[in-house]
């Protein structure tokens, strides 16, 4: 089969890296790809938002299959035009892809199912949000900018003053461009630890992936402004069974039959962002594709071929396949970045020791923000690369990621030093937070069965 997958950055070369092991897979094309997608697969000259270019190279090379990697094309649409011409995609369609696209629909649709999140307002009129935050007595408040806003739309704001100029921002001057900024969410700031949850699904069938747990702020001990990501582990020792149950039972189940109570047809992969709180998980944001840097986390450790469990979810025929086998060892992604990111960086510097950062054992080096130029791999992005390592145990996997990470160079090369470094602190914190409720019975709403 051929198969194309459409985006450019880290997540889609760990897709690109896993589906060309695929022994179905007889061609692999990614549109446009980076400088490291096109060690395993062919390049395309098509942006990843061109719906109609796409579309045509689909029908012109007879694609079996359309792996839609980033938010964009998938609330542009994408996916329906495939399907529409009968083109297996794995990605939702615009309807779906709304639950990303706009947070205040997305809060809709978690109120409307009874999903457990952050009590909210949604605001249209900046006026009516700020007479709303200036009354406000529990502080902080969050606000959320409804529509894509490349990860820069969510303000915790400490009072008043601050939150109403996160409303100018957003609403007035339009900042993070006029659809983002058209209405907003405020919202209860959730206290606890932060946890991601993917599950692949047909609009039927669920399959559950192994968690995974990213680092959003670009600073060390969690400091600074959010970014995309900055590094990724997986397992994590943190969520045992119990907590993994309930999210399970509370939060994915509930929120894939409530997208097919909404009439979604979604195939694709839902990634359910939460917060474990002292009354259990609450979802904090859903997103309709795999998370970077948490895809590259994913394929390292999904141990069979991945390509029929995406054919199949695209298909709807997922009921159909066997749970996967999951490799047991510990994976590490530490992102090396850009200086100045996530703010401005520069780009086109000269990347070397790549060759000698891959050959550290079980190490493979995920292109992110990079482009091929003159024969040499360059910059072009704020993530740059995601260096991933597998081992037995943490610590081992740790150095072997730094090992690799120290091994490459550019001009303004940065990275953070703790990834995966706070493992028995997250444990502590979220047996504390959900162990409370689940062994004292204190929580005010009933304990689901733990199977
Ligand atoms: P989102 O894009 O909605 O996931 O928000 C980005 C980040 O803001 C999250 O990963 C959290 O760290 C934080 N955040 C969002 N909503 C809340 C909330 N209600 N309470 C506390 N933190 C939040
Ligand atoms: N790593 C978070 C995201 O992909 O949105």
């Amino acid at each position: 089969m051929k198969v194309l997958v459409v985006g450019s950055g880290g997540r889609e070369h760990a897709l690109c890296w896993k589906i060309s092991q695929s022994k179905d897979c007889e061609a692999l094309f990614c549109a446009p790809g980076n400088g490291g997608t096109q060690e395993v697969a062919t390049n395309l000259d098509i942006a990843a938002n061109d719906i109609a270019g796409v579309l045509r190279f689909c029908k012109e090379e007879g694609v079996g299959l359309v792996v839609i990697g980033p938010e964009d094309p998938l609330c542009g649409g994408m996916a329906d035009e495939l399907r529409a011409a009968g083109i297996p995609c794995f990605g939702p369609g615009a309807d779906g892809a709304k639950l990303e696209g706009s947070k205040a629909y997305a809060k809709e649709v978690l109120e409307r199912h009874r999903i457990p999140t952050a009590g909210y307002r949604r605001f249209d009129r900046s006026g009516e949000a700020k007479d709303f935050l200036n009354a406000c007595k529990v502080w902080p408040q969050v606000v959320k900018a409804d529509g894509l806003a490349a990860g820069k739309g969510v303000f915790i704001c400490a009072d008043a003053k601050e939150a109403c100029s996160a409303i100018d921002a957003v609403m007035e001057e339009r900042r993070l461009g006029d659809e983002a900024g058209a209405s907003v969410v405020v919202e209860e700031f959730l206290e606890g630890e932060e946890c991601s949850v993917f599950a692949i699904t047909d609009g039927e069938a669920i399959l559950i992936l192994e968690p995974v747990v990213d680092h959003k702020q670009v600073g060390e001990g969690d400091t600074g402004p959010n970014t995309g990501g900055m590094g990724v582990y997986s397992p994590a020792p943190s969520l045992g069974n119990r907590v993994l149950r309930q999210i399970e039972q509370r939060v994915v189940i509930p929120s894939i039959h409530a997208v097919r109570r909404e009439g979604i047809d979604f195939r694709g992969v839902l990634f359910i962002g939460l917060m474990l709180t002292e009354s259990g998980p609450k979802v904090l944001e859903y997103n309709v594709r795999f998370g970077d840097p948490e895809a590259q986390a994913l394929v390292r450790r999904f141990s069979d071929d991945l390509l029929p469990y995406l054919l199949a979810s695209a298909e709807g025929s997922l009921k159909d396949m066997d749970p996967p086998t999951w490799d047991p060892r510990f994976t590490v992604g530490v992102i090396a970045a850009a200086d100045g990111y996530p703010g401005e960086y520069p780009k086109g510097n000269k990347i070397s020791g790549l060759t000698e950062a891959a050959e550290v054992e079980d190490v493979v080096v995920f292109h992110a923000g990079t482009a091929p130029k003159d024969g040499e791999v360059v910059t072009s992005g704020g993530r740059v690369l995601c260096v991933s390592s597998m081992a037995e145990d943490m610590e081992t996997a740790r150095d072997r990621a730094y090992a690799a990470y120290d091994k490459i160079s550019w001009s303004g090369k940065f990275c953070r030093r703790d990834i995966g470094g706070r493992v028995e602190a997250r444990k502590a914190r979220v047996a504390a937070l959900m162990g409370q409720k689940l062994d004292s019975g204190k929580g005010a709403e009933p304990t689901v069965p733990l199977g």
